[in-house]
């Protein structure tokens, strides 16, 4: 399969070491906001969204400290991917693109390079700064914030990586799943139906036995961008990042768990969930801007151990109507395992993929292709709004031309504007995999979704007849920005 040109050089390295190393490049980038005095009691969450709603792409990341009723020092970390910067030196990569969808593209090719690496177990390290256990077990130790204005509760699982262990493997997996507290000692976990956490835990309760967990709520910014991420079952995030930094992942083993958690880890809670034992969960604001999930019994932690480094600094991500925080590493993360499933069915001339940030998600994923075939299209949709990294509560998926970049929404608009009938380019797929997250979903956890094609006519692409469009080529392009440099040095 031919493979689509590089975008600038993707051979960079991850050049940070931990969250707080990330934190100091971040200040040096000038994009890390500094707050004191904020309250945990919905406070830190406001001036988030705030911030972000308006920061079009260019939301700082917002460290707060002194928060009211906590010693100095104990911070919680808001915003960490609102511009592709910051993700990009996330994952070693250039920090520049010309379009949003490059760094896609990037990252595809980075995947596409690397091996996995197995974390190494070192003795020790700073996240035993402080061992809670037995009596001392205290979540409140920590800054957890109320973040949104309608949550009736504390979350101290937002922005983290919940690592289980298959029962049946050698496989922890990680994702990032919200969890409530409801008091000192105890903690929810919600997991929707086919995450991987969820499978996990489901199988331990079939078998009348308990789940263990180790939540980590302070990581490498790396762990927690790939504990969002869709990547295939039975591959540990873990080997991921190894994989992405090509040296391997430093962890000790959980006192209680005995799983490996990063040795530098700002904050980690250990605990089990017992077959049986539920309580309501909920309410919170979701990822597609609204309470929509229904509070209902779910399964909690029983939580064992607490452990957190000297001045702990808790990550955060509260998602709120879009643009959110979150919307880029779906749009970036999520989009590259899209572009791999399709990969990886054969499909050829993938161009671009991106997970648009006010859908938000797989709420309208574009997919950008060179048309090789009749029907080519068609089989791109159906298979990017089917594949595990798409199928999750997807909404509109969309196929444009090699022409129209797929990350930009008014190009992708004038494709559905002009390059499509109703009548014969739209599909729909019925009883798909959704959730209570969807203020659409049907009884029973599905929806409904709309598949567009958006491509010239495949016949009449061929026989050049579907009308030429208005546009300056790119040789002239490059002539008047050599011969009047100052009239366009702002666009460049
Ligand atoms: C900030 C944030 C919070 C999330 N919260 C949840 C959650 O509470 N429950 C859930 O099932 N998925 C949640 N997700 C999505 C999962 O992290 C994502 O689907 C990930 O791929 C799950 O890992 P897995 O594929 O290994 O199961 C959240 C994502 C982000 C970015």
């Amino acid at each position: 399969m031919a493979r689509p040109e590089r975008v600038g050089t993707t051979q960079g390295t991850v050049s940070y070491h931990g969250l707080r190393d990330w934190l100091d490049q971040v200040e040096k980038l000038g994009e890390l906001q500094k707050v004191n005095g904020a309250h945990w009691d919905r406070e830190m969450g406001a001036i988030t969204q705030m911030l972000t709603e308006t920061g079009k792409g260019k939301a700082p990341a917002i460290l707060f400290d002194e928060v009211p009723g906590y010693p100095k020092g104990y911070r919680t970390l808001y915003g960490q991917f609102s511009t592709i910067k910051r993700v990009a030196l996330t994952l070693g990569l250039p920090l520049e693109y010309e379009h949003k969808a490059d760094i896609v593209k990037a990252y595809h090719h980075r995947m596409e390079d690397m091996k996995l690496l197995k974390p190494k177990i070192v003795r020790t390290g700073p996240i035993f700064d402080n061992v809670l256990e037995g009596d001392k077990v205290d979540v409140l130790k920590l800054p957890v914030p109320i973040h949104h204005q309608q949550d009736t509760h504390r979350y101290i699982g937002t922005a983290d990586m919940c690592i289980t262990k298959d029962p049946d493997a050698e496989w922890y997996n990680f994702g990032a799943y919200r969890c409530e507290v409801y008091d000192e000692k105890t903690i929810g976990c919600q997991i929707t139906e086919g995450k991987h956490g969820r499978i996990h835990r489901d199988k331990y309760f079939e078998r009348g036995q308990s789940a263990k967990f180790a939540i980590v709520c302070g990581q490498d910014p790396l762990l927690y961008l790939l504990s969002a991420s869709p990547l295939p079952s039975g591959v540990s995030e873990y080997d991921f990042a190894g994989g992405i930094r090509g040296e391997p992942v430093e962890v000790v083993k959980g006192p209680f768990t005995g799983f490996p958690i990063p040795a530098d880890a700002e904050i980690v809670i250990e605990g089990e969930a017992v077959p049986g034992q539920v309580r309501p969960e909920g309410p919170f604001g979701e990822w597609m801007g609204y309470y929509s999930d229904d509070v209902v019994p779910r399964p909690y932690l029983n939580v064992k151990t607490v452990l957190y480094r000297n001045d702990p600094i808790l990550t955060c991500a509260p998602q709120h109507k879009p643009v959110d925080e979150t919307g880029l590493l779906k749009g970036i993360a999520g989009a590259a395992e899209i572009w791999k499933a399709l990969e990886a069915c054969g499909l050829p001339e993938i161009l671009g993929v991106w997970n648009h940030e006010g859908a938000p998600a797989t709420r309208f994923t574009a997919i950008q292709i060179r048309q090789r075939y009749p029907g080519h299209a068609r089989n791109v949709l159906h298979v990017a709004a089917n594949c595990m990294a798409g199928a999750y509560n997807g909404k509109w998926t969309v196929v444009v031309d090699d022409d129209v970049d797929c990350s930009d929404m008014d190009q992708v608009l004038w494709a559905m504007g002009t390059r499509f009938d109703p009548m014969t380019d739209i599909d729909l797929i019925q009883k798909a995999w959704s959730s209570g997250r969807d203020p659409m979903f049907l009884p029973g956890n599905f929806n409904n979704r709309i598949l567009i094609d958006a491509c010239v006519p495949y016949n009449r692409k061929l026989k050049g007849e579907f009308p030429k469009v208005v546009e300056v080529p790119n040789d002239v392009r490059a002539q008047l920005k050599a011969k009047f440099p100052r009239l366009f040095n702002s666009q460049v």
